[in-house]
């Protein structure tokens, strides 16, 4: 079922390039197994499905509502209801617009957004900065507020154990890319 995931993600995605693609789900999903070796009381199969769906119904890309992709591929296979509400509650809990402050419900919940904010730090993090402004037109000066507005918040904001560990290298990259910024640009 896992494969059929990532081929469902995979087509989903499909032509789109602004960072929210098939490789960061696959980051996510990564990031996410090794934060769940760290959990052992979790499921894992509602961590793997909830970090392979976690983007599926992105209200940037897709005019999808109520999780529709994640729940046509999850009925597609035959999930049971309780474990289908459950891994689309932790695709819930994984946005940072609208759950800012708010901790996920689940212990998966968790370990699937500690996953994504894994995903915008570190080098992944600022050559997606750069990717995601350039698309919107943005210079490279304006990409680099992005990091004091957000990007170095994250570290944190991470819930579990193993991602505060993984974000610390990945927050002190990017302070080390932005003070030989600094350098080069004077700025
Ligand atoms: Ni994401």
């Amino acid at each position: 079922m896992i494969e059929e995931a990532m081929e469902y993600i995979r087509r989903l995605f499909e032509g789109n390039s602004d960072g929210h693609d098939f490789a960061h789900t696959m980051r996510v999903y990564r990031n996410a197994m090794e934060i769940a070796d760290s959990e052992p009381e979790c499921d894992r199969m509602v961590v793997a499905l909830g970090a392979l769906l976690h983007d599926a119904d992105d209200g940037k890309l897709f005019g999808t509502e109520h999780n529709e992709h994640a729940r046509a591929f999850l009925s597609s296979q035959g999930v049971e209801p309780q474990t289908a509400e459950k891994i689309l509650s932790v695709i819930n809990d994984v946005s940072f617009s609208k759950n800012r402050d708010r901790k996920p419900e689940l212990p998966e919940g968790c370990i699937v957004r500690d996953a994504d904010r894994l995903d915008a730090i570190g080098a992944v993090g600022i050559a997606r900065t750069f990717a995601y402004g350039g698309k919107h037109g943005r210079g490279l000066q304006d990409s680099i507020a992005h990091f004091h507005e957000k990007l170095l918040l994250l570290k944190d904001m991470m819930l579990t154990e193993k991602a505060k560990e993984i974000a610390e290298s990945r927050h002190q990259f990017m302070i080390g890319f932005l003070r030989q910024w600094e350098k080069e640009t004077g700025a």
